[in-house]
Parts: structure tokens; C-alpha cells; sequence
């Protein structure tokens, strides 16, 4: 049995990891949650009834005192999580750490070599490769059904910012110093993994970043960004100033096109349009499973001591994706990866 600890026992803790670890049968069997800390106490009473013998821990230092843990599962926001990462890998205790890697660049920068050389598993939260839609367009992209995809645009219109959880600090997603920015890092980081999962790493990325509506937010809320490939052209554009939330996506391609509406994706090509059902891609429900494939991923790695870096280069890259669309959107100007 691997023992793990959750840091950071807030929404996307409560309502999506845990639900997956105890949701999921290869989990259960393989996984004890035997810690779980957070500065405030409001969950703990929800430990108990999901995992009766965890401990709550209100300090790091004291729960790696008292816990012999195989792997953390770090559900903070962003700003916490590279300390948490540094402390945790230098002790050779895997690592699953929800997106985005850091809230900076630099930070991000810093971090990476250090754990390359702990050789620990390393798992980040890009939970949507694992979702039915985005597993259907990648198997359509990477067999050619396309042809060669031109032109990739994604759509997210929401009202405003989630909040987090009431006892911490419920707007931390629109203050910089704690997630790095606003929709771009929030939202936009999914599509940056999605992007290399689809297209690879571009080659030039150029950016809008404004705040049209939310004036009160330290962060943008609205992004349009896009990302150049040899012979692609991907955009994504990301709003927290809609009237109504709707995901939607267009891939179209030299032999065919996809387009997804919220109930099925449409694929047409010279044959006509074949309709795959698929579920609300924004229904946070769907979560839970997508995170349980992504853990038992995370676990399948330790079983087999399979360190290899390529899902920290992915959530560095987003990194990196994510700086260089501010630094485009300063300096309006189409700015090459490099
Ligand atoms: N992959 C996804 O689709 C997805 C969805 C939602 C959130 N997230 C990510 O998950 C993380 C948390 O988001 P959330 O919505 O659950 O936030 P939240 O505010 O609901 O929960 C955060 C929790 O962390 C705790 N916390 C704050 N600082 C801490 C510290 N230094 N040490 C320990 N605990 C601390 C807070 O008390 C709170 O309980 C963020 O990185 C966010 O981007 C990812």
C-alpha cells in the first residue's frame, strides 16, 4: 500500500482528487490517504467521514515528522506549491501537484532541475488528457483523419473567476501574487498541455490579455491567445466576462473538421458528419474519473520507478507558454518559443 498525504484540503481536493481515490477500485487497493494538512481546519470533519484513520496535520513540518509518506498530492494554490515541491522531493517523496506548476516563471525555472536530480515520480494535474473529448480529438489528430490540421480555435466563456474555498481565501484566483495571473494561468494552462498533447511545442506564441468586465481583479479575465506551428495555427480565447458559460471548440484540417458544442462532437469530412456523443466537457463531475486515470498513472509510475521527466518538461512548458503570453501581450509582438 502507497502512503499518501493531501496538502491543501480545499475544492478541488475535496470535490475532485478525493472522490477519485475513493471512487476507483485499483486505488483503493493501492493507495491509503494516511495524512492530510491545511492551514485552516474548516474540512476537517469531511476527512474523517471519507478516510476515518487520516490524520489532519495544520503544519508541514510536523506531519513529515510523524508520516512515513511515499507521495504528496499538493492541491494548494499556486503560490505555495514550489516550497512544497523543493521540500518533498529533496525527502524523495513523489509528487502529483495540481496545475499550474508555480505561479512564476522563475520559480518554475528553478525548480525543475532540482527535481530531475531527486528522481521521483513527478505528476502533474492535466487531468483533461485523460477525458473522453480530449482523447477522441487527439486519436483524430494523431491518425491523420484530418489531414493536417490549419486551424485549432477553443472557446471558454465563463461569468466570472471560481472562487476557492470560504475559510482561506475565497478570490485568490484573482490576486497575482498567489495564482500568477487570471484566466490565462487559470483556464489557459489546460490548453497549453493540450496543445503539446495535440501539436507538439510551438514555435512562436502572440497574446491579448485584458480585463474587460472584472475591474476589481489584480488579473486579467479575458485571453485570447495564439500559438504557431509549422502548419497549424491554434487559438484560444478565454473569458471570465461572458453573460453565459459555453465551451466550444473548430479544428479543421485539409480532409476533415471537428467541432465540439457542449453535447457531441461533429467529425465531417467528403463522407459526410458523423456525430460522437460526448459528455459536458465543463461539468466538473466528469472530474473525477479523468482524475482517477491521471492517479492511477501517478501510482502505475512508482510501482515501476519510472522517473522519467516528460511530465515535468509538459508542466514546464506551460510555464513557459504562460510567460511568454504576457510578455507577447506587453510588448505586442509575436514572440518565437525558442
Ligand atoms: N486541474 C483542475 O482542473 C483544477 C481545478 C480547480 C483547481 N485546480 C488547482 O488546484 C489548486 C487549489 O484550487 P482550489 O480551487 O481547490 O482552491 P481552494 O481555495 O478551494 O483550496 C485551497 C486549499 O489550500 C489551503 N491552503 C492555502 N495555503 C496553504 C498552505 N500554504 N499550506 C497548506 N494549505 C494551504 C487552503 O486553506 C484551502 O483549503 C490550485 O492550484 C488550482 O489551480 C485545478
Amino acid at each position: 500500500m502507497l502512503k499518501g498525504a493531501i496538502i491543501g484540503f480545499g475544492n478541488i481536493a475535496v470535490r475532485g482528487h478525493v472522490l477519485a481515490y475513493l471512487s476507483d477500485e485499483v486505488l483503493r487497493s493501492k493507495v491509503q490517504i494516511a495524512s492530510v494538512m491545511d492551514v485552516v481546519g474548516q474540512n476537517r470533519e469531511l476527512l474523517r467521514q471519507y478516510f476515518p484513520e487520516a490524520k489532519f496535520y495544520t503544519d508541514f513540518l510536523s506531519m513529515l515528522e510523524n508520516e512515513r509518506l511515499d507521495f504528496v498530492d499538493i492541491c494548494t494554490p499556486p503560490h505555495t506549491h514550489a516550497d512544497y515541491i523543493q521540500r518533498c522531493a529533496t525527502k524523495g517523496i513523489h509528487i502529483l501537484c495540481e496545475k499550474p506548476l508555480t505561479e512564476t516563471y522563475a520559480k518554475a525555472s528553478g525548480l525543475v532541475k532540482l527535481v530531475r536530480e531527486s528522481h521521483i515520480v513527478f505528476v502533474p494535474c492535466h487531468q483533461y488528457k485523460y477525458s473522453p473529448l480530449w482523447k477522441t480529438i487527439h486519436e483524430f489528430i494523431a491518425s491523420k483523419k484530418l489531414g493536417t490540421a490549419t486551424l485549432a480555435q477553443f472557446n471558454v466563456f465563463r461569468l466570472h473567476a471560481d472562487s476557492g474555498t470560504t475559510a482561506w481565501s475565497p478570490d485568490w484566483r484573482t490576486k497575482r501574487n498567489h495564482s500568477g495571473g487570471g484566466i490565462l494561468v487559470d483556464t489557459g494552462a489546460h490548453y497549453f498541455y493540450l496543445a503539446q498533447y495535440f501539436f507538439g511545442v510551438p514555435k512562436r506564441v502572440f497574446s491579448v490579455l485584458r480585463t474587460l468586465k472584472h475591474v476589481d481583479y489584480d488579473v486579467e479575465d479575458t485571453a485570447l491567445v495564439t500559438l504557431e506551428y509549422d502548419q497549424t495555427l491554434m487559438q484560444v480565447n478565454l473569458t471570465w466576462a461572458a453573460n453565459q458559460r459555453a465551451n466550444s471548440l473548430h479544428i479543421v484540417g485539409t480532409e476533415g473538421s471537428l467541432f465540439y458544442n457542449e453535447k457531441a462532437l461533429l467529425f465531417s469530412n467528403s463522407a459526410g458528419t458523423q456525430e460522437i456523443p460526448m459528455p459536458d466537457v465543463s461539468d466538473k463531475n466528469q472530474y473525477v474519473s479523468w482524475y482517477a486515470a491521471l492517479i492511477k498513472e501517478f501510482v502505475k509510475r512508482i510501482e515501476e520507478q519510472n522517473t522519467s521527466d516528460d511530465f515535468l518538461c509538459e508542466a514546464f512548458n506551460v510555464m513557459k507558454m504562460l510567460d511568454l503570453s504576457y510578455k507577447a501581450s506587453e510588448k505586442n509582438a509575436m514572440i518565437d518559443v525558442g
